[in-house]
């Protein structure tokens, strides 16, 4: 009867410290973890998005998004690789392990949730429409109905168009031209191919400033919040990621910052 106890026990005991082992060795490694052992954390963007991701005189990658970037590499002690992807291809870059993260001035919306996990916001925007500076007959959203309009491909500036445009019958979806890069749309709209573009409003009053052949017309109200995506689950790196963006917010250096990309 005891020996039997004795063996059940040592069964018992046996099982557990096994469980444990396999937990150990096996556990998954998180994010972090992952990060810290290459060394270097890779961050997607899109860089045609004044003052938030741009290439410089240099060639170099900078931005109000890009210094946040740098934030979460400082913290992570890691350094930072900037990879530039057109918008459309950053959450698929994201899914497939080829980022670690996405900083790209990117609206949180419901549909991109699904697939990604969203930061706490750190910026608000609206959509606006680019034309051509002589331009006269584009001055509210209703004189957009016929017309042929530029948009990056896969943003909600292509989804305000879409559903509020060409689902309405205003515009057809043929002359809804959708592109990798905003620098081509705008191209484009200098060349005549397009009539407007459609885009974020803090990007194209920054590329107004830039090039005096542009202006504004009208803007949309949509109230958008940007917040920086990471794949889903990866928990560790959003916990992070939220904790140097309440860092950077609760310290006034969010306010300095924007001031000093948009002046
Ligand atoms: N906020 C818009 C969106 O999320 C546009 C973002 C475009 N960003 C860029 N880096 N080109 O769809």
């Amino acid at each position: 009867m005891q020996k039997k106890l004795l063996v059940v026990i040592s069964i018992i005991v046996i099982a557990a410290i096994v469980t444990i082992l396999y937990f150990y060795v096996f556990k998954e490694k998180g994010a972090i973890e992952k990060i810290k052992e290459k060394g270097y954390i890779v961050v997607g963007t899109s860089a045609d998005f004044p003052p938030f991701e741009m290439v410089d005189e240099k060639g170099e990658i900078v931005g109000l998004d890009i210094d946040i970037a740098k934030k979460i590499a400082e913290k992570l002690g890691v350094k930072l690789v900037i990879r530039d992807i057109k918008f459309e291809g950053l959450i698929p870059a994201l899914l497939s392990g080829d980022v670690d993260l996405v900083i790209a001035g990117m609206t949180i919306t419901e549909e991109r949730a699904k697939a990604v996990d969203f930061s706490i916001p750190y910026f608000e925007a609206d959509q606006a429409v680019i034309v051509l500076k002589d331009r006269t007959d584009i001055n509210s959203v209703e004189d957009l109905a016929g017309k042929k309009i530029g948009v990056q491909e896969g943003t909600t500036g292509d989804f305000w168009v879409t559903d509020n445009l060409v689902k309405k019958g205003k515009v057809k979806e043929e002359d809804v031209k959708r592109y990798g890069k905003f620098t081509v749309a705008l191209l484009e709209l200098k060349k005549g191919g397009i009539d407007a573009v459609v885009m974020d409003k803090p990007a194209a009053e920054m590329y107004v400033k830039l090039d005096n052949s542009l202006k504004v017309a009208v803007v949309i109200k949509t109230g958008e919040k940007y917040g920086i995506a990471v794949k889903k689950g990866n928990k560790d790196l959003l916990d992070l990621i939220n904790k140097v963006l309440e860092e950077l917010i609760k310290s006034g250096e969010m306010e300095k910052l924007i001031k000093k990309w948009f002046g």
